[in-house]
């Protein structure tokens, strides 16, 4: 393995900087040619891609957002497009890839690995949803940074007796949700892993009112249901002036704590040296905190559990 190119793809997380630092200076460590490939596997169909030396990835540890730019890349999801990036490797002479990002950038791996590339996929992204990590790149920074914000919606909720629906992200996973539902000490949690009904949610406030408490945090997981929707049932129902606020993107964007900057850069160390044993579609993951790695497709044939104890933890003490 002389030369390896890395690669951001799907939704950026903060900390993906961090891994292609430690990518880029543990390859060159191994005296390795090391290539940045821009905006994800796109870069690769269309020969965008840039060369890498130690001060490339200088300054870049503290920032979130990625260096190589991303994007979700559907040509890639095609034979046509695989050839096309795998003719690019040849013609640059990249003998293998560092991928990071989430399952759909595992699967798009796995199938340029097949095409003998050698590829090897970090975990990044802010949702937590991958089943073989225990962890994934970004996840820590987005639930702190949706954590400061909450707190900040509970100030001027307490301050009015006001009830704040806040949306967080996590695509069809509540990880984030019920984490920053326990933090903030949100009245109530809806997940989709979790069934609910509105009528639920209003209970715990009418229940919560009569033990003399006057504002409310109702953390609740994107897709899940229309929080404005939500918010209107609660007040029409309760009385208590209610707001809804979905964060959004800020939760994918800020400078990365020191989990992800730690994590990001084992992982990143990590990878090269499997490309450097001479393996392949394998993808890197966390297990009772230590650095593991697993055959991609199997890790993709895993089902990830939901935090079940953590969600009855928060609902027995906020209320
Ligand atoms: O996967 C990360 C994530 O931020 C999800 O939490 C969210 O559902 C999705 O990406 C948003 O995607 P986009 O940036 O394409 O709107």
């Amino acid at each position: 393995m002389k030369k390896i190119g890395i690669v951001t793809s799907g939704g950026d997380a903060p900390g993906m900087n961090a891994a292609i630092r430690a990518v880029t200076r543990t390859a060159l460590k191994h005296n390795m040619t090391v290539m940045g490939v821009r905006r994800g596997y796109n870069g690769l169909i269309n020969g965008d891609i840039i060369p890498l030396n130690i001060r490339s990835v200088s300054d870049i540890i503290q920032r979130g957002g990625t260096m190589l730019y991303t994007a979700r890349c559907n040509e890639f999801r095609f034979d046509e497009g695989l050839q096309k990036a795998k003719t690019t490797c040849i013609r640059e002479g990249i003998d293998g890839l560092v991928v990071i990002g989430g399952d759909g950038s595992f699967r798009g791996a796995a199938d340029l690995s097949a095409r003998g590339i050698p590829c090897v996929a970090i975990p990044g992204t802010i949702d937590n949803d991958i089943a073989m990590t225990e962890y994934t790149i970004g996840y820590d920074t987005a639930m702190n940074t949706a954590m400061a914000l909450i707190d900040k919606l509970r100030d001027t909720m307490q301050s009015c007796d006001r009830c704040s629906v806040v949306e967080v992200m996590g695509r069809h996973a509540g990880h984030i949700a019920v984490n920053t539902g326990i933090a903030t000490g949100a009245t109530y949690i809806i997940t989709e892993e979790v069934p609910y009904t509105v009528d639920d949610v209003i209970e715990r406030i009418q229940n919560t009112q009569t033990t003399g408490k006057h504002h409310f945090i109702v953390v609740v997981s994107e897709g899940i249901g229309n929080s404005q929707e939500i918010a209107k049932k609660i007040e029409h129902a309760t009385g208590v002036d209610t707001r809804a606020t979905i964060l959004g993107h800020v939760q994918r964007g800020g400078t990365p704590t020191v989990r992800d900057r730690v994590v990001a850069s084992q992982m990143g160390h990590y990878a090269v040296e499997l490309l450097i044993k001479g393996y392949s579609n394998r993808v890197i993951g966390m297990r009772h905190s230590n650095i593991v790695d697993f055959d991609i497709q199997e890790a993709l044939s895993m089902k990830k559990s939901f935090e079940n104890d953590l969600y009855r933890i928060a609902m027995d003490i906020s209320f």
